[in-house]
């Protein structure tokens, strides 16, 4: 992946997000789209993945045929939100290994305070791809993509909904070599670092809590 950031321009990816953003959706539709764009989203991110062959009989003849190389991907949710786009990535990669890391964001100072974390071993050979669903000021993402190349991950990759021109920015500068994968740019933040337009709050919108 030679871009810094993608996005995903698709029809239907744009259409989902529409009715996500609405803040008429039910937290049962948010939910549904969410688990139906992930997958969508996941088809691009994954695009490089690492192919060999192998040898399969076909019912007609043998052939050579592709096939994923090398360890099974890992997938990191920065909890909560980030276990909604997970969810629909694992249907898609169920072998995928999974980690979590647990960071909020401290009100005051929208900085990122670490409160829980468990991630796959051997990140160091494996493709990871961070999930969150907003790249807002960026804060979290950076500390997350932190720990784990401080665990030894090397290709990353990051997943997520809505990004904002800050948080692509301070990826870019703390971790230039981490491709992002959006939905949407949106225009910016708000003074509680909440992206405008947005959809609110992604965990409160997929769990139903306010
Ligand atoms: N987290 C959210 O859930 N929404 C935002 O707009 C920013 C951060």
């Amino acid at each position: 992946m030679t871009e810094h950031l993608t996005v995903v321009n698709h029809p239907l990816v744009q259409h989902k997000l529409t009715i996500m953003r609405d803040k008429s959706t039910s937290t049962a539709g948010f939910r549904r789209l969410l688990r139906e764009i992930s997958l969508l989203l996941a088809y691009e991110v994954t695009r490089e993945l690492d192919l060999t062959t192998t040898t399969i009989q076909t019912p007609m003849q043998e052939m050579v045929a592709p096939t994923l190389e090398g360890k099974k991907l890992a997938l990191i949710s920065i909890l909560r939100a980030g276990n909604g786009l997970m969810d629909g990535i694992l249907e898609l990669i169920p072998a995928a290994r999974v980690g979590f890391i647990g960071l909020y964001r401290d009100p005051e100072t929208l900085q990122p305070v670490q409160y829980y974390s468990k991630v796959p071993n051997e990140l160091d050979m494996r493709m990871t791809i961070v999930v969150d669903p907003m790249l807002a000021t960026g804060n979290s993402s950076v500390a997350a993509i932190d720990l784990l190349k401080q665990a030894g991950a090397k290709n990353l990759r990051f997943l997520c909904l809505l990004a904002s021109p800050e948080g692509v920015a301070r990826m870019k500068e703390a971790h230039p070599d981490v491709p992002i994968v959006t939905a949407a740019l949106d225009e910016g933040l708000d003074e509680h670092g909440y992206i405008v337009p947005g959809l609110g709050d992604a965990g409160d919108r997929m769990f139903g809590t306010k």
